[in-house]
């Protein structure tokens, strides 16, 4: 496995794999990985020839008041886990020459970026297409894999692909949870013990949300006020959205629409964000 920091250099070492008609998968993540991370490496692993990993704590998608400083970070851990699946090179950029001084271009798509996370995060989807464009150009992966977990990222992202006409094969895989059903992520690692127990009321009421469903209630609402009223049994936990909305147009829902339906929410459990959500 290779480590690369230097972007002229990983342009180079993609133009030789190119030559040789070598498929590229890129997993990019923003380190101190987990299972989740390494699920989508193991798919990364199935789809091409080449893995490449990217590990790189985005600041462009952090707000001024959010968690960039204290985003944990571990690389020689990353390092050990990323050998054991597999992954051929990890490229391991800076912010310096990410975002070298005089930057200014961004990349965003219109409106998703403002519903559901958007709302209190307004700068955090700009941030995202455009670091994640600028890997794809860099990387030029033939296909790239992300997680369900992150679903308005998935979606924004592939609606990005899709309207600039990037040749990258866009894979979603599903959420990966602990034995309690807490999504895994990496800012699980804010929480105490006591709050990590409570964190499972998210997932508790999304399932009670598909419960509800398959009894026959399509009422967005009073599936809403449902799943609300089981976090709200928890003191430290703080509701930031609990939204219904499409999968195709992420349009708030009144009723629940099949195959097209996305529960999607972000809880403050002590300091740490969480999302959650699940596709009906
Ligand atoms: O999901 C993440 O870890 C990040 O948002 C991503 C896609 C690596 C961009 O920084």
């Amino acid at each position: 496995m290779e480590i690369i920091s230097d972007i002229q250099e990983m342009k180079k070492v993609v133009q030789a794999l190119k030559k040789e008609g070598r498929k590229i998968a890129l997993v990019p993540t923003m380190g101190y990985l987990h299972e989740g991370h390494l699920t989508l490496m193991r798919e990364g692993r199935k789809l091409a020839d080449v893995l490449v990993i990217s590990i790189f704590v985005n600041p462009t998608q952090f707000g001024p008041q959010e968690d960039f400083q204290r985003y944990p970070r571990d690389i020689e851990r990353d390092q050990k886990l990323a050998e054991q699946v597999g992954v051929d090179i990890i490229f391991y950029s800076s912010a310096e020459s990410m975002y070298p001084s005089g930057y200014r271009t961004y990349v965003e798509v219109a409106e998703w970026g403002k519903l559901l996370c958007g709302a209190s995060r307004p700068i955090h989807f700009r941030g995202v297409c455009t670091v994640v464009l600028k890997l794809f150009n860099i990387i030029q992966p033939d296909v790239a894999i992300f997680g369900w977990k992150d679903a308005q990222q998935f979606l924004i992202l592939r609606r990005m692909v899709k309207d600039l006409n990037l040749d990258v094969q866009m894979v979603g895989v599903e959420t990966v949870r602990e034995p309690d059903g807490l999504a895994m992520s990496s800012r699980n690692e804010y929480l105490s013990p006591a709050e990590r127990r409570q964190a499972t009321a998210l997932y508790q009421s999304l399932c009670r949300a598909k419960e509800l469903v398959e009894q026959g209630e399509k009422d967005c609402q009073k599936i809403i006020a449902e799943m609300k009223k089981i976090i709200e049994t928890q003191p430290s936990a703080k509701i930031d959205y609990i939204s219904i909305v499409s999968l195709d147009e992420l349009k708030p829902l009144s009723e629940i629409q099949p195959d097209n339906t996305l529960i999607a929410m972000a809880v403050f459990v002590g300091s740490a964000r969480l999302i959650d959500n699940i596709r009906l």
